[in-house]
């Protein structure tokens, strides 16, 4: 049997007369992580649209041989009259599952994405953002998917959280050949989570830059993605993307997870720039 994979050849799209995107080329087998990572406004989201085919596709192919796709969408899309537990149980009872079996298997991946019964208990209004998207992540991972479509899944969560949920996915994928694309702008966490990370650049969206990390997600420590994240921001074309501006040749760029360090002409970095990666 084949390995069921998404692909994207030569895919363009335009509302109405301003081009989104164009010739955006991408392989997304199962198993495997793509990252998309670029600055607001690129497209990233009408990629992940046109690949959950909730968009009509209009200049390219997308073939998508994945039987179970499941979104997570850039809000978390709550229906405001159900409970946590209930908007997680949603695709479930759709699905024909008895209440029971929707209900119990909604309340341990509630309890896996670290929502206590209390919780569980609230409706959308009553939590958090960062709740909110764990009800999100719960409602697509329960689905049991074989492709998960994520738009910045981790961004409203704390630091803490967000190891646990990597590590939650991380583990999900691995143990069940799950191909994930996800979106973030967060260059560090596409480079701890991805096998590929694509960096697009705007006007129109398009992949300006690629890179493919060999060693297991689940293999890689603080300091490769210290130093793979800062290796990405000293490429010229990644520092476009982003409207940063491009290094002199002699310059290094240093990541610890809280600050970007940028040094130039010097042997210990120096310069301190105002945003993390
Ligand atoms: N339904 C729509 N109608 C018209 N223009 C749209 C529509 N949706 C998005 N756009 C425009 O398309 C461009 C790309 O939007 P998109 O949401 O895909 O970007 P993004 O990379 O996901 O941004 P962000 O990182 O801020 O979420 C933007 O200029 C946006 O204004
Ligand atoms: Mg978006």
């Amino acid at each position: 049997m084949n390995t069921p994979e998404l692909k994207m050849r030569g895919v363009g799209h335009a509302y109405a007369l301003k081009s989104v995107l164009e010739d955006i080329h991408l392989d997304l087998p199962a198993g495997r992580v793509v990252a998309l990572v670029g600055p607001s406004g690129c497209g990233k989201t009408t990629l992940l649209h046109l690949a959950a085919g909730l968009l009509a596709l209009r200049t390219g192919a997308i073939e998508n041989g994945f039987r179970k796709p499941a979104v997570m969408f850039q809000q978390p899309r709550l229906l405001p009259w159900k409970t946590a537990r209930d908007n997680i149980a949603l695709g479930l009872k759709a699905a024909g599952l008895p209440r029971a079996e929707c209900i119990s298997r909604a309340q341990t991946m509630g309890h896996t994405v670290g929502l206590d019964a209390q919780a569980l208990d609230q409706f959308p209004y009553a939590l958090s953002g960062g709740m909110q998207s764990r009800t999100a992540l719960a409602r697509a991972l329960v689905l049991e998917p074989d492709l998960l479509l994520m738009d910045e899944p981790f961004s409203a969560l704390d630091i803490g959280l967000k190891a646990q949920l990597h590590r939650l996915l991380l583990d999900h994928q691995a143990q069940r050949g799950l191909a994930v694309l996800m979106i973030t702008h967060d260059l560090m966490e596409a480079v701890r989570l991805a096998d590929s990370v694509l960096v697009m650049a705007s006007d129109p969206g398009r992949i300006a830059h690629r890179i493919e990390l060999t060693a297991p997600a689940l293999a890689r420590d603080d300091a490769f993605v210290h130093r793979t994240t800062a290796e990405l921001l000293q490429a010229p074309t990644v520092r476009t993307c982003f409207g940063l501006e491009v290094l002199p040749p002699d310059a290094t760029v240093a990541c610890d997870g809280a600050a970007t360090v940028v040094s130039i002409g010097l042997a210990q970095p120096r310069a301190k720039k105002g945003f993390s990666c």
